[in-house]
């Protein structure tokens, strides 16, 4: 009997970040420490085997951008050591994207945003808990609303200037605050909330880094109004019928529709479950036509 390979990463096509090529499906690894909602004490640990196996799975599946992060943990598993055990010695090709600003502590809960100082602390945390000399990109996540990211984000590009970090990239920004950092030093990639029912000025921002040669990495591509919970909600009709056109499911649906938003629209779906994370790298070959993609960008909630 025959049997069809796979789909792989590689079907969605690949942008630069920075130097480093990536296939436009990538994973998040938020999901992996716990079942149900990630970053609250409390959570259930997430079983460790199934998540290696994941991860490893993910690789093999042509998946070479990991988006993590020091605070993505449960009591007992944490996203950055799952990953360091998956899957090192990393593959030549792997870029592994984590992110600083936010921060927990031992216990779970959150703690005041970092303070500028405090950042390379972060940053070598990540590089001890993912075993690494230096990182591939790491994203400030914004926690200071729309104000000035300037004192940050020039923490950051001295942490680049001394080799900590190989690329630097924001997250949680408004198109000033791009604007802001990208005048301190280069930002290769935007990593926001986006998805269908997003705003004018959400699309239009997307757009705009895309003008810019900065990818956008949007998170909660699946999950959409479900945010942290998951995806909870029930689909818009639009995603539903359009998933039953191509016999194909609604997360396949939302992900095909975002990377098909342009070139530098990265994906990075987070799941602790095998069988959608072979349905989430099979959507990089999902193309959708003007018309359905015209349909669920003009929807709304
Ligand atoms: N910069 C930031 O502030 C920020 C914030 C949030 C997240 N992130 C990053 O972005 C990544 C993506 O965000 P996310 O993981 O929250 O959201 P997501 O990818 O939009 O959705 C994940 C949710 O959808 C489910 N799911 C995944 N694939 C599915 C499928 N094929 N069919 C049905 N359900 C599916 C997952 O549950 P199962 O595990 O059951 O599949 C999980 O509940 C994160 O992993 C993280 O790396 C960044």
């Amino acid at each position: 009997m025959m049997t069809s390979a796979p789909v792989t990463a590689a079907a969605a096509g690949t942008w630069k970040l920075g130097d480093l090529t990536v296939n436009r499906m990538g994973f998040g690894a938020m999901r992996l420490p716990q079942t149900g909602r990630a970053l609250v004490t409390g959570a259930i640990p997430g079983d460790r085997d199934r998540a290696i196996a994941v991860l490893r799975r993910a690789v093999e599946l042509g998946v070479n951008h990991i988006d993590t992060a020091a605070f993505y943990f449960s009591s007992l598993r944490s996203a950055n050591e799952l990953i360091n055990t998956a899957l090192a010695p990393y593959p030549d090709d792997l870029v592994i994207v984590t992110k600083v600003g936010p921060g927990r502590d031992a216990s779970g809960e959150w703690l005041p945003a970092a303070k500028p100082d405090q950042l390379r602390g972060q940053v070598e945390e990540n590089l001890r808990q993912l075993g690494l000399d230096h990182l591939d990109v790491v994203n400030l996540r914004n926690l200071l609303g729309s104000g000035s990211l300037a004192e940050h984000f020039g923490a950051l590009a001295e942490l680049r200037d001394a080799g900590l970090v190989r690329h630097l990239g924001v997250s949680g920004v408004t198109p000033e605050q791009l604007a802001e950092a990208q005048a301190i030093a280069p930002v290769v990639c935007v990593q926001n909330r986006y998805s269908i029912g997003a705003s004018r000025q959400e699309h239009e921002f997307v757009t705009t880094c895309g003008d810019e040669g900065v990818a956008f990495v949007p998170f909660f591509t699946i999950a959409g109004p479900g945010r942290g919970a998951g995806a909870v909600g029930a689909e818009p009709e639009p995603v539903l019928a359009i998933a039953r056109a191509h016999g194909t499911t609604p997360a396949q649906v939302r992900l095909a529709w975002t990377l098909q938003r342009g070139p530098h629209v990265l994906v990075i779906p987070g799941t602790s479950n095998p069988e959608h994370l072979a349905g989430n790298v099979a959507a990089g070959a999902l193309r959708l036509t003007e018309d359905e993609m015209t349909r669920l960008e003009s929807w709304h909630a």
